[in-house]
């Protein structure tokens, strides 16, 4: 059980912004399916996101671009067929808001209606704050993403630590900035230097949640399968696992080959 705040009934943007307040931190998993959804909300989790990183873990594209609105729409259902406490934010996948905000609202009108999540995210700043200001005004709250922003991958060419020079870390404040005076309830920073991403928690009210953006910033997001260790070839720096899932699982597998094989499985009591 979850020794923090377990009072707490349901997570709503306003508890994130009271939890800012108070300076306590904001913990924050992804997930894709009831099955884990159910397991990490009962655990205490205060934000679950259902992350494009469905594209990478679930379905296993190289990049998040592939992933659908209707497929997003299908895992986000699932965690919240799962939920009693956690807030539920869902990612516009690729393609679904990017260069036409009417287009946007749709998007995001559509993904509430049909998973009933409590939230979307978006990824960029000054480029999309169109699209972000019309789904704010059809009263859906909107977390902002900043940084490495995979959806962009093709455009940055690689997965290295964004905002190292000064210009860059420039438009950054400024996009967070921006995305805070849209209405956005929140921002996730990833992979960007960790006193940069402290400046912003500093400078900006909403919260800030980061991954591999250090400890200066309001709260942490890490992708479930990573930080369990059921991704085993993905090592970044900023990646904590609490355990190795692969090993475990091929190694419960590996035994119930042999049982099954060995005729050890099923025993006497475990048939009728
Ligand atoms: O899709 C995702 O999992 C994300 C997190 C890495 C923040 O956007």
């Amino acid at each position: 059980m979850s020794v923090h705040h377990s009072e707490i009934k349901r997570v709503t943007t306003h508890v994130l912004q009271e939890m800012k307040l108070r300076k306590e931190k904001i913990s924050m998993l992804t997930s894709y399916d009831y099955s884990m959804a159910k397991i990490i909300d009962s655990a205490g989790i205060d934000v679950i996101l259902v992350g494009d990183s469905a594209s990478n873990v679930m379905a296993g594209h190289e990049t998040t671009l592939p992933i659908t609105l209707d497929q997003m729409i299908y895992h986000a259902s699932s965690v919240i067929r799962a939920i009693e406490r956690a807030l539920v934010v869902v990612d516009l996948p690729f393609g679904s808001y990017q260069g036409n905000s009417k287009e946007a609202l749709s998007s995001a009108i559509k993904i509430m209606k049909e998973s009933g999540a409590h939230a979307v995210k978006l990824e960029g700043g000054k480029e999309i704050i169109e699209s972000v200001q019309r789904i704010l005004s059809a009263g859906i709250p909107v977390m902002g993403h900043l940084g490495l922003t995979p959806q962009s991958i093709y455009k940055f060419g690689t997965y290295i630590v964004r905002a190292q020079e000064e210009e860059e870390a420039e438009t950054l404040i400024a996009d967070a900035k921006l995305l805070e005076q849209a209405g956005c309830f929140a921002l996730v920073l990833e992979k960007i230097p960790a006193d940069l991403a402290k400046k912003v928690a500093e400078e900006i009210t909403i919260p800030v949640i980061g991954i591999g953006a250090g400890n200066g910033v309001d709260g942490q997001v890490l992708v479930m399968h990573d930080m369990l260790g059921i991704t085993h070839e993905f090592s970044p720096r900023f990646l904590r696992r609490y355990h190795n899932l692969y090993e475990e699982i091929k190694g419960a597998v590996e035994a119930y080959v042999n049982d099954v094989k060995s005729l050890d499985f099923p025993n006497e009591k475990e048939q009728y």
